[in-house]
């Protein structure tokens, strides 16, 4: 007999993106003459930016040529494009890497999902609510939670709320903690945390020994002067922080995967002993191990999204969402709503009206205006009367969600 991993029978029925997905589809069903318009998951609809198209191009008929074709890549990823990395990402912050920090995947949901593989499984973890889903349902399934309770909340893990009299910022915990997610400028609230902010979190972590998992993927949208666009920015934190960083929501490779994680060599895990261990020794064995690399045209479209025109290329298309975020934003506002975030990011956080319920909100939205937002409640019990609309859609389905909102909410 073949038993199930029992920590996944702790978890929701579903996936909250496959759930929502569930529920529009069935939607779409009962009315298939329904114009819908989706603004629930982050998933981009920008095109890949046209260097991008023609490095990979370039790239596959290299794959095509005896001579120069290429079989298994290096599993961190290859090295033209780790340079790119840390010579336009990092370098001109101040930030110097070696390039065997930088680890190439194929996304930052993976990355993130994977790393806490390396920790063991009687650390504490603290997450922002409202959080990713992502960094809690894997750390259920590796068994570091126990059950979880009548709110949504698992056993074990520190739930930091980030609620209007906080402005959306976790506040440090109040107990010790292990392992720390922190995801600025934020999914799902939209909100930032200033330098100094984010120094009182590396500070922390060295006086606790705890490790950071840093989430940068909305960097690209930063607007403001002062919000770190890197954890590394922060003094002290190369020896406690991990950051994950994705071209998905910047170049569109939602659909294509590429990402990035840099991992430090000062960052210490321990053993029973109180023996320090490399993290990023353990990540490259685990990566050796698990993962193949990404393949050879998808990491030349990545490299080219830094060439002169792949910059042009992508900051244009980062306009374009921010255009969608500030329409969304303002009309939204216009209409009444108590709204957050869409400043320095592609998310917009509004208070549902009345104390309506986050779910009821979208079942209202869907059905009145066929417009798909994501439940705050689905990212965590301080996500409860909130809801989420995403800058990732196109500029037409933009206004027109706005103006359904304005008339038929
Ligand atoms: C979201 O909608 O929160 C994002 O699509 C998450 C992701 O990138 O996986």
């Amino acid at each position: 007999m073949a038993f199930v991993n029992e920590n996944y029978l702790k978890l929701p029925g579903s996936y909250l993106f496959s759930e929502i997905a569930r529920r529009v589809n069935k939607f779409k069903n009962e009315n298939p003459d329904a114009d819908i318009i989706r603004l629930g998951i982050g998933d981009v609809t920008r095109p890949l930016p046209p260097a991008v198209v023609e490095a990979m191009r370039h790239a596959v008929e290299e794959m095509g040529r005896a001579e120069s074709f290429r079989g298994y890549g290096p599993e961190q990823g290859y090295d033209f494009l780790r340079e790119k990395i840390i010579e336009n990402d990092f370098r001109p912050r101040g930030i110097d890497l070696a390039l065997d920090e930088v680890y190439v995947s194929d996304g930052a949901k993976s990355d993130t999902a994977n790393f806490q593989e390396v920790f063991g499984t009687n650390n504490i973890l603290a997450v922002s609510d409202p959080v990713y889903p992502v960094y809690v349902d894997s750390n259920v399934m590796a068994e570091r939670t126990g059950m979880v309770n009548a709110k949504g909340q698992f056993e074990k893990i520190v739930y930091l709320p980030c609620t209007e009299e906080n402005g959306m910022k976790p506040s440090l915990p109040k107990t010790r903690v292990d392992m720390i997610y922190l995801c600025f400028p934020n999914n799902p609230t939209g909100m930032t945390l200033s330098k100094a902010e984010l120094k009182q979190w590396v500070d922390y972590a060295r006086e606790h020994k705890s490790i950071i998992l840093f989430d940068a993927a909305y960097e690209g949208y930063i607007r403001q002067d002062d919000v770190p666009h890197s954890i590394f920015e922060i003094e002290g934190a190369r020896e406690v922080a991990v950051e994950f960083r994705s071209f998905s929501k910047t170049a569109g490779f939602t659909g294509t995967r590429c990402a990035y994680t840099i991992v430090p060599k000062e960052v210490m895990l321990y053993d029973s002993t109180g023996k320090a261990h490399s993290l990023n020794n353990l990540w490259l064995r685990r990566q050796t191990t698990k993962f193949n690399g990404v393949s050879y045209p998808v990491q030349a479209g990545a490299a080219a999204v830094f060439s002169e025109e792949g910059k042009k290329q992508v900051k244009a298309t980062i306009d374009y969402y921010m255009e969608n975020a500030g329409i969304i934003r303002e009309g939204i506002e216009k209409a009444g709503y108590k709204v957050f975030g869409g400043v320095n990011a592609p998310y917009i956080w509004l208070k549902t009206p009345d104390g309506m319920g986050s779910w009821d909100f979208f079942e209202k939205l869907l059905k009145a205006a066929h417009v798909v937002g994501t439940p705050g409640a689905g990212f965590g019990a301080s996500g409860e009367g909130y809801f989420r609309l995403t800058a990732f859609g196109s500029r037409e389905n933009t206004e027109r969600a706005v103006e359904r909102i304005r008339t038929r909410m």
